[in-house]
């Protein structure tokens, strides 16, 4: 496995916005170093959710990534051209499996 490049950069865009980025940074880490702490808000109480974890264990972090719904922003690494936005938690998820109808 070759190791990133710490000199190499990216960009992605978040919201309509553009977000730069070191290679080998997760999309977390991209946001967290833009000032961008929250990206979606809880279902019931509306309150914001961004990184808590780190590690992929409690998915508060989740959003949308090139189309793909519920990618766990601290997990996921960033790539050059990637579209993320954040994520709706009342719009309906596809079903496993299904054909997302
Ligand atoms: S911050 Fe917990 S899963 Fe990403």
């Amino acid at each position: 496995m070759n190791a990133p490049k710490p000199d190499r950069t990216g960009e992605l865009t978040f919201d309509g916005r553009s977000i730069a980025f070191r290679e080998g940074q997760t999309i977390g880490a991209a946001l967290a170093a833009a000032g961008v702490s929250a990206w979606r808000t809880t279902r019931v109480t509306g309150e914001p959710r961004g990184l808590f974890c780190g590690i992929g264990v409690c998915y508060d972090c989740i959003l949308t990534v090139d189309g793909a719904r519920a990618r766990r922003a601290c997990v996921t690494p960033a790539r050059d051209g990637q579209v993320v936005r954040s994520d709706d938690p009342h719009e309906a998820l596809p079903m496993a499996g299904g054909h997302g109808g």
